[in-house]
């Protein structure tokens, strides 16, 4: 007989108070901002903490060129415009992302074309991205998810056959490394997000990275209303001309004053969030049917998100993946872990992808040529849907591993453990 779960009305095995809230905040944090304050200035893209900020984070990732921006969405749209992309250009990138990676190509008038994942690794699977590619493709954009990098080596070699570039979305993946070097300038461009859920959080923000200056300067333009970037620190002479359609796209102070407080923490956090991620993983290895992140040995992870996968059959159990995921979320939960599912669906099966317009499927706010006809079909990337109808995560935005003393992952192992225990009681009690 197993112990009784905390959704059966047994107690609960984590004890309530004990996670801490992200991101975490000290004292030399609020001291940052405050010191924004008495210096009396808030904004500018020439202004002191937003300087620094971009020289820090540049030296950190090992970029020539950083510039901060208002989220991750628009460094991924800056990088984008700096590639002069044209509507009806095509831009692959991986069918599980957050939102924004689609977003951001559809906001630079081009068209997403998704591309299914690697089972283990779930990041962009190299092998359909080159069946995606077409006179039309402009751009790949692999997705560093959970803050695993992607399959980098083989996609800049998908793409320099095509003579495209690359743009990292690495807004998961502050300090993650491929082959011993932080990602985010490993290609054309990257994009970070400084989200308050991120490793490294802002409130808001991001940083638009590269190496190249022919890149940054157009980059730049796109960021400050379409301005030369060279004549905008000029007190008396700026000339505010407009060259191209230029959005506002500039960091403030306060987050970014905020964030070079939380950079010189990172890598501590990042080592807090490792550390526990390999407690989970051993603490996890002898249960059938749940399988730890795997990290391939020539890259690091941030586990800014730590999925697990779940397989009923190893299980002995006889139920649908989606409805054990559902079920064990539950009782994981009622246990007092912080368990969550985060999206639950592949990008293209968003309803923003699967209206049709009376255009025969083409995005109005686009201009392909008229022969142009996309659909996405939703069930076109069946490693995304399987992943994501059959994982979970432990751990949340507000409470991810990175802000959690060991002691929680050994509550939340003792947890994991007893709802295993009585997971075929509980599933034929759902059966009844
Ligand atoms: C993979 C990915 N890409 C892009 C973004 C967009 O970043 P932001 O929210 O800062 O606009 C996010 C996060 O929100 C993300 O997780």
């Amino acid at each position: 007989m197993s112990e009784r779960l905390a959704i059966q009305g047994g107690t609960p095995t984590v004890p309530p108070g004990i996670q801490q809230v992200w991101p975490r905040i000290l004292p030399e944090d609020k001291a940052a901002v405050m010191a924004v304050l008495d210096r009396g200035i808030i904004g500018g893209a020439d202004a002191p903490e937003a300087t620094a900020l971009q020289q820090e984070f540049a030296d950190y990732i090992g970029a020539r060129y950083c510039l901060a921006t208002n989220s991750g969405t628009s460094a991924l749209q800056l990088a984008l415009l700096a590639l002069d992309v044209s509507p009806g250009d095509e831009i692959i990138t991986s069918a599980f992302s957050f939102s924004a990676s689609a977003l951001a190509i559809l906001h630079a008038n081009a068209i997403p074309i998704f591309a299914d994942i690697d089972p283990r690794t779930f990041t962009l699977d190299p092998k359909h991205v080159e069946q995606l590619i077409t006179p039309r493709t402009r751009a790949i954009i692999p997705v560093h998810i959970h803050g695993l990098p992607a399959d980098l080596d083989e996609i800049r070699a998908i793409a320099d056959r095509h003579g495209i570039p690359v743009i990292e979305d690495a807004c998961q993946a502050h300090g993650a490394t491929y082959k011993n070097r932080r990602v985010g300038a490993l290609a054309s461009m990257g994009a970070f997000s400084l989200n308050y859920t991120k490793s490294l959080p802002g409130g808001e923000g991001g940083f638009f990275v590269t190496n190249d200056e022919a890149l940054v300067e157009r980059a730049n333009r796109f960021r400050i209303f379409g301005e030369r970037s060279d004549r905008l620190d000029d007190e008396l002479f700026r000339p505010y001309h407009s060259y191209v359609i230029g959005w506002n796209h500039r960091s403030q102070e306060m987050p970014a004053a905020f964030t070079r407080s939380q950079l010189r923490r990172l890598d501590e956090n990042n080592a807090r969030a490792a550390s526990n991620a390999a407690i989970l993983t051993e603490g996890l290895k002898d249960l059938p049917g749940i399988q730890p992140p795997h990290v391939p040995a020539d890259r690091t992870h941030t586990f800014q998100k730590y999925r697990v996968r779940l397989y009923p059959e190893q299980m002995g159990l006889d139920i649908d993946p989606q409805r054990l995921r559902n079920m064990l979320l539950r009782a994981l939960r009622a246990e007092g872990v912080e368990a969550v599912l985060w999206h639950t669906t592949p990008l293209p099966a968003y309803p923003l992808f699967q209206q049709r317009t009376g255009y025969g499927g083409q995005f109005p706010w686009t201009v392909p040529p008229a022969s142009r006809d996309i659909t996405y079909d939703p069930n076109a990337y069946p490693e995304a849907t399987s992943l994501l109808h059959g994982s979970l995560l432990l751990g949340s935005e507000r409470y991810p591993l990175s802000g959690q003393d060991a002691t929680v992952m050994t509550y939340v192992l003792e947890a994991v453990h007893k709802v295993y225990a009585g997971l075929e009681e509980l599933v034929a009690a759902e059966k009844v």
